[in-house]
């Protein structure tokens, strides 16, 4: 490990949401939600970021499905980064795929060094949104697009008893901001043409079938495969946040922007 970051994705969190979610993915809705995050963006011969990459199935999608010339997987953890290097080696990727692990803060590439930053489900991890997105513009070339999927709040006051209940169940470091908050820092950083859309119609329908398939028919092969406390405390997660999705304060929302010329 080359920082004293610890370790929120581990090995037992890699394995239980690849049951759930797909091999490699560490966020919902798999192949088909990247897609729509990307719809009407074009990455073949693209250099690509991907920040936040977690165990990289959707860093490998991004080369094999779309094409781009060379995507770089940036994820602040061990053990997600060491999981996604051997699913590359083993899809004889590993010559248009590279990650790189490093400490929260400064993100380690040069200045205009991407054709277009992607992230899924990750930003939400990040405390300082305008320092975030003043290192995107900067890793931006002139012209490059933004393009990402992110777990927002509805608002930016003190979060509900709901939401303070389910943060703490997930017990991540979640620094959750609303979609006004995420165009602010974008805007602020420079970006231009921001659009949000908003995914909480989906995912509230989604996380109920999950919190289903949990409860049900995946729990005993996932609890073989990770013990049956840890799919139990996953179970009161899931059910903490059905209560905030179905409120809709607990809102993941595309997010896009584009570096002007
Ligand atoms: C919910 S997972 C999503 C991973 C992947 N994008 C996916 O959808 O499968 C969030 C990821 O963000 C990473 N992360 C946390 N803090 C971060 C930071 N400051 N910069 C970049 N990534 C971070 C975590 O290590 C984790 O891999």
């Amino acid at each position: 490990m080359t920082d004293a970051h610890e370790a929120e994705y581990d090995d037992t969190a890699i394995r239980f949401l690849a049951a759930l979610w797909g091999e490699g993915y560490l966020s919902p809705g798999g192949p088909d939600e990247v897609d729509r995050v990307l719809e009407g963006i074009d990455l073949s011969g693209r250099n690509v970021l991907d920040i936040g990459c977690g165990a990289g199935g959707i860093t490998l999608h991004l080369a094999r499905a779309h094409n781009a010339a060379h995507v770089t997987g940036f994820d602040v953890e061990e053990p997600v980064v060491a999981h996604a290097r051997r699913a590359a080696e083993t899809a004889g990727l590993g010559d248009r795929v590279t990650f790189v692990q490093s400490p929260p803060g400064p993100l380690p590439f040069a200045d205009r060094a991407f054709d277009v930053v992607f992230s899924k489900d990750a930003l939400l991890h990040v405390p300082d949104k305008d320092a975030l997105f003043g290192e995107i513009f900067r890793l931006l070339k002139p012209g490059g697009t933004f393009a990402a999927s992110n777990w927002m709040i509805g608002h930016d006051e003190e979060p509900s008893p709901d939401m303070k209940a389910y943060i703490e169940a997930e017990g991540l470091s979640f620094s959750m901001a609303s979609p006004a908050r995420y165009r602010q820092a974008m805007e602020r950083a420079g970006f231009v043409d921001v659009v949000t859309v908003d995914r909480n119609g989906w995912y509230r329908e989604v996380a109920r079938g999950e919190l289903e398939r949990l409860k049900g028919p995946l729990y005993d092969t996932v609890s073989a495969a990770v013990g049956s406390a840890y799919v139990d405390k996953n179970i009161r997660t899931w059910t903490a946040m059905q209560k905030v999705l179905d409120s809709g304060e607990h809102r993941p929302t595309h997010l896009r922007g584009r570096k002007p010329v």
